[in-house]
């Protein structure tokens, strides 16, 4: 199975709208993002280790700016059950972890073997291999596996594939829950491209604003927060 989100782990190829697009960085003026990430503090060792990691290996997590935000958030729900939808080599999941303490659960999605290897390696260093389950395959369809009900479901799968997530999400949230979707500014590109990976993003988007089960906002930090609570 070919899992494709990682495309924009390179600079977007050459097209007639190369002009007009942002990259990842400059959705937050490059002066204020390099504020942004001065002032952050107390990201674990490991966390600095697995961002470096993938900074090297220009592999797209969330960064720590994000990672603090969905730590924030966790805490403040006082989440205990959360899925991830495409968990890459752990980094997001390790802020979520982090966030639930013990007893808490994160389920953690990936369609590449050797990200979920990497994974647990890092989780086995943090000691906290109790707090993750690992699932290697289609996110959508592991993720069924799970009844819920959820405290926080995070999307970060191919963007093709965020309405059937938007679509999963309903069945498996609870009322007070947030639905977390990463990319909904995809690095410009909902301003300029209509292929299907834009589209999926930005019917997404509308469908989240539309729907009364939902109160979003769209939180410009890094490439795009869409932060939905459930409210009915
Ligand atoms: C953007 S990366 C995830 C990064 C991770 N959330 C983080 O911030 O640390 C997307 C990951 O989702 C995986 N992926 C994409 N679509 C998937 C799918 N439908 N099912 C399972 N994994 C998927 C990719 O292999 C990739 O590792």
């Amino acid at each position: 199975m070919k899992f494709d989100a990682c495309a924009d782990d390179k600079r977007p190829r050459q097209t007639s709208h190369e002009k007009n697009r942002m990259s990842d960085l400059e959705i937050t003026h490059p002066q204020i993002y390099a504020y942004l990430e001065k002032i952050l503090t107390e990201e674990t060792p490991l966390l600095r280790e697995m961002g470096a990691y993938g900074r090297a290996q220009n592999f797209p997590i969330i960064g720590a700016q994000v990672g603090r935000l969905f730590y924030f958030l966790a805490r403040a729900l006082q989440a205990s059950q959360i899925l991830e939808l495409g968990s890459g080599f752990g980094y997001s999941a390790m802020w979520f972890a982090l966030a639930v303490g013990a007893g808490g659960k994160v389920i953690m999605t990936e369609g590449k073997q050797a990200n979920v290897d990497r994974a647990r390696d890092y989780f086995t260093r943090a000691g906290l291999l109790d707090r993750v389950e690992f699932n290697v395959g289609d996110a959508l369809t592991r993720a069924e596996t799970y009844p819920g009900p959820f405290d926080i479901i995070f999307c970060d799968i191919d963007k093709h594939s965020y309405p059937q997530a938007l679509a999963l999400a309903r069945a498996k949230l609870r009322v007070g829950g947030i639905l977390i979707f990463d990319n909904m500014l995809w690095h410009g590109r909902i301003l300029t491209e209509n292929d299907a990976d834009t589209r999926a993003v930005l019917e997404t988007t509308r469908a989240l604003f539309d729907a009364n089960e939902f109160f979003t906002t769209l939180v410009p930090l890094h490439d795009g927060q869409a932060l939905a609570l459930r409210v009915k």
